[in-house]
Order: structure tokens, then C-alpha cells, then sequence
């Protein structure tokens, strides 16, 4: 089994202080950090973009797995990757025309690439895309905002697609996005997954640190 990944999102936290924020859920032991690019369009909201993700490369090792909810998202491959990205995720409903040239222009700036899945989108519309890719990304949200609740009817297409890669042997990151808590975690880890992306539940914790250890520890055979 792989290792189990937290990617804690900003987009729960203290836009005034982000430094901070982001010093918090790294001294905890967070590997990864998640940031949310939402552009008004593929999602109602709005966050942030490339000068804040290029400011946050400079303050942090963690590895930074950029989530484009927008349109478009070839337009943008090479300024997120220059901003510093190391992974950069796309939405197939986001690029239905060009997928697999979005997922070329990702590599092709030596990026880590990853494709994501809506709730109501089915594992069909990605497989073609799976040998290319180093993450899939199943949303257990309608993308767009923190803080709702976890979708268990998208885990089947975690256990699809965790199935499809030991078939085939690939070595992709299974990462689920949207409602995840120390109980959700375990459906999802049981279900596959082994990047499991964390916003309210991790940054309204009162104590951080034991809120990711308790999605790490999600693992249970039952
Ligand atoms: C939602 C974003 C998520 C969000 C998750 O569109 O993609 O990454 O920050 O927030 P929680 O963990 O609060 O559901
Ligand atoms: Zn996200």
C-alpha cells in the first residue's frame, strides 16, 4: 500500500496571514499543500492565481499540487508551472476537447500532471488519459467552495480506478478533494486512495498536528 499523503488546502485558511497558515500545517507534518485556482467560470468562486502561488514556492518546500478549477486550462499550463508547481491538476470537464494535449503541455514543463473527475462525471470519460497522467483527482464535492459535506456515493470511482491501475500497472496518486474528516478518511484510504486533500477540517483544528495524524491513521480493515 502506498503511503497516505495529507495535502491540507488553503482555501480554509487566513488569506491576511498565509505565511503563517502555510508554516502551520508544514511544521504539523504535512508533505503537501493544496491550492485551490478558481477562476468564476468552470466554478461560481473566485480565489487565487499565479503571483500568489509563485510567492508561496518561495516560503515552502512542501510539494505544491495546483487544482485549476477554470477554463481553458491549457491557457495557463506554463504560467503555473513557472510560478513553481509541482503538480498541476486539470478538469476533463474543463478540457474535453484537449485533454490530452493539457495533460502533454503539464509534462512538457516537467510538472507533475493530475486530471480530476467532477461528482456526477464518470471514470469512461478519463480512461484514456490514465496511462499519461501522475494523479487522478475523484471530487467528493461539487467544486467551488470549502467546508461541504463529503459525497460517499464518489468513492466507487476511487476503487474503479485503484483497480484499473493494478491492472495495468500504473503508479498514479489516487487524491480525493472535498469533505474530508478523520471518518470520511477512512472510507476513502479504504476505498484506494492515498492523497487525501483537507481544508476546514484541517485549519479550523484546534490542534493541527493531531488533525493530520488522524486522517493519516484512517486506514482500518474493516
Ligand atoms: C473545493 C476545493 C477543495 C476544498 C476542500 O472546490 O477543491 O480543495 O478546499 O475543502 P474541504 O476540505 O473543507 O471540503
Ligand atoms: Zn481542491
Amino acid at each position: 500500500m502506498k503511503e497516505i499523503i495529507i495535502a491540507p488546502s488553503i482555501l480554509s485558511a487566513d488569506f491576511a496571514d498565509l505565511k503563517n497558515e502555510i508554516k502551520k500545517v508544514e511544521n504539523a507534518g504535512a508533505k503537501w499543500l493544496h491550492i485551490d485556482v478558481m477562476d468564476g467560470k468552470f466554478v461560481p468562486n473566485i480565489t487565487i492565481g499565479i503571483p500568489v502561488v509563485k510567492s508561496i514556492r518561495k516560503i515552502t518546500n512542501m510539494v505544491l499540487d495546483v487544482h485549476l478549477m477554470i477554463v481553458e486550462p491549457i491557457k495557463y499550463v506554463k504560467d503555473f508551472a513557472d510560478a513553481g508547481s509541482d503538480y498541476i491538476t486539470v478538469h476533463i470537464e474543463a478540457c474535453k476537447d484537449n485533454a490530452e494535449e493539457t495533460i502533454n503541455a503539464i509534462t512538457h514543463e516537467n510538472v507533475k500532471a493530475g486530471i480530476s473527475i467532477k461528482p456526477q462525471t464518470p471514470v469512461n470519460e478519463i480512461e484514456p488519459l490514465l496511462k499519461k497522467v501522475d494523479l487522478v483527482q475523484i471530487m467528493t464535492v461539487e467544486p467551488g467552495f470549502g467546508g461541504q459535506q463529503f459525497m460517499e456515493d464518489c468513492l466507487h470511482k476511487a476503487r474503479e480506478i485503484h483497480d484499473y491501475a493494478e491492472k495495468y500497472g500504473f503508479n498514479f496518486h489516487i487524491e480525493t478533494d472535498g469533505g474530508i474528516n478523520s471518518q470520511t478518511a477512512k472510507l476513502a484510504i479504504n476505498a484506494g486512495v492515498n492523497v487525501l486533500v483537507a481544508g476546514s477540517y484541517v485549519y479550523n483544528a484546534i490542534n493541527i498536528e493531531e488533525a493530520i495524524k488522524s486522517l493519516k491513521e484512517g486506514y482500518t480493515n474493516q
